[in-house]
């Protein structure tokens, strides 16, 4: 019996912090776009001053800097090709499949937004395709992605919050 409830518990637990779309093998074929955060190049630890920074983006920083000392460090901006366009334009209309990525090199971690029927998914994978996502409040929940990338008003247009620079 409490066999039986252990597992139905870690069943529930990994439902409930699954990514939310499979994972793009193919993200290598992805490109590098240039964007604010792509232009500072990495994610910087707690003790940097990011009160010039627009709100969502000091945010970010206080959700990510404490992951390991010196912060998560270098990230790059990955669109899929067949998103380029979508992404240039910004106007909150993508095709369906995975088309962006937050790519944290040092971390080799993916945070990937992906469309079905218009609508953001959003999950997170190691490098080889790992379920890296996590209880919500960890800043790797899909729900934690969904809060932040939905909780600035017109700063994020229907998932997408980067700009092209
Ligand atoms: C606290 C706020 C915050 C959280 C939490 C967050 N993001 Fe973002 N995200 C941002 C901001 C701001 C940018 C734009 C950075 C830039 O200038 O390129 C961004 C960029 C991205 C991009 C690049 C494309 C785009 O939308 O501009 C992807 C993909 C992405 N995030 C996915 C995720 C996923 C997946 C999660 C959850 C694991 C997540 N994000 C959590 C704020 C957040």
């Amino acid at each position: 019996m409490i066999k039986k409830i252990i597992v139905l518990i870690a069943i529930a637990t990994a439902l409930f912090a699954a990514s939310e779309s499979s994972f793009p093998a193919d993200w290598k074929s992805y490109e590098s776009v240039k964007t604010p955060l792509a232009m500072i190049g990495a994610l910087p630890d707690c003790n940097a001053d990011v009160s010039s920074l627009p709100a969502i983006y000091q945010e970010t920083v206080a959700t990510y800097c404490a992951v390991k000392p010196g912060g998560p460090g270098a990230v790059e901006i990955l669109v899929n090709k067949k998103a380029k366009s979508s992404f240039a334009k910004r106007n909150g209309k993508f095709p369906d499949g995975a088309v962006m990525i937050l790519h944290l090199k040092d971390l080799k971690l993916l945070f990937v937004t992906t469309y079905k029927n218009n609508k953001p998914l959003y999950s997170i994978y190691t490098e080889d395709g790992q379920d890296a996502s996590n209880v919500p409040g960890s800043g790797l929940n899909p729900n934690d992605c969904r809060t932040c990338h939905t909780g600035y008003g017109a700063f994020c247009l229907n998932g997408q919050c980067a700009s092209l620079k």
